[in-house]
């Protein structure tokens, strides 16, 4: 028979368990951000959602050159001003012209890259403050108030993760068949689950306050 002294703690851990996860035994890691940092931040990721569904229905539709351009816009380094060029009005052409530029100075991935990601954040940073105000939205773009520098570097690091494999989902994508076959979209998923494995990684790594 156990004791009543034995059963409390059994009913404490029970309890504890069935109710939800209390911020303090949360293991991911705090990151503090200013109010209006994180609202951009969380309507950023919010994005995200709207671009994993874009391509999802893109991909379903069998419409590959589309899903291509909605990673290659959406997904890649640097995205927020890709995005912004495009609202803008901004030509594919040239919005692929500076995307070279960027690319000629360093940034991006893979083997390539000759800055590190702190480097590359503190460059992104600066082309965001020179941009024309009002040009992009929310995150305090051109205005000099990326979230960026608020990041600890692992952050940094698996938001570049994501970015990669945004780039892999879009040569994957180019390289298939039009139309693409059962191979192709074998292949596109398993990139796309890449992209999702990133978002994952870091939801459960890190939170926001
Ligand atoms: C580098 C880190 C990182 C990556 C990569 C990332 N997220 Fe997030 N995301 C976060 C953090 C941190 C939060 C806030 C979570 C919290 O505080 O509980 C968040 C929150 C969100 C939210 C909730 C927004 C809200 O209004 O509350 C959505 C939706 C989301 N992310 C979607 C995505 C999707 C989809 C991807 C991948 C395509 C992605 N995220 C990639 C870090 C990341």
């Amino acid at each position: 028979m156990p004791t009543t002294a034995s059963l409390v703690p059994t009913l404490a851990l029970g309890l504890a368990l069935a109710m939800p996860a209390m911020a303090e035994d949360d293991p991911r890691t705090l990151v503090d951000l200013p109010p209006d940092i994180r609202d951009g931040f969380l309507a950023e990721m919010r994005g995200h959602m709207d671009t994993l569904d874009d391509l999802v229905t893109a991909i379903a539709e069998g419409d590959f050159a589309d899903a291509a351009r909605i990673a290659d816009l959406r997904l890649d380094f640097g995205h927020r001003m890709w995005e912004a060029m495009a609202d803008a009005g901004m030509p594919p052409e040239q919005i692929a012209a500076m995307k070279a530029r960027m690319k000629a100075m360093g940034m991006g991935s893979g083997r390539g890259m000759r800055m590190t990601p702190e480097q590359q954040q503190r460059t992104h940073d600066q082309m965001m403050r020179r941009m024309e105000p009002g040009m992009g939205r929310g995150m305090g773009m051109g205005r000099g108030m990326g979230f960026g520098r608020y990041m600890p570097p692992e952050f940094r690091r698996m938001g570049f993760a994501m970015h990669e494999a945004g780039q892999r989902l879009t040569a994957t994508l180019k390289a298939a068949a039009t139309p693409p076959s059962a191979d192709d979209f074998r292949t596109v998923l398993g990139s796309l689950a890449e992209v999702t494995l990133a978002c994952r990684g870091c939801h459960s790594a890190f939170r926001v306050r």
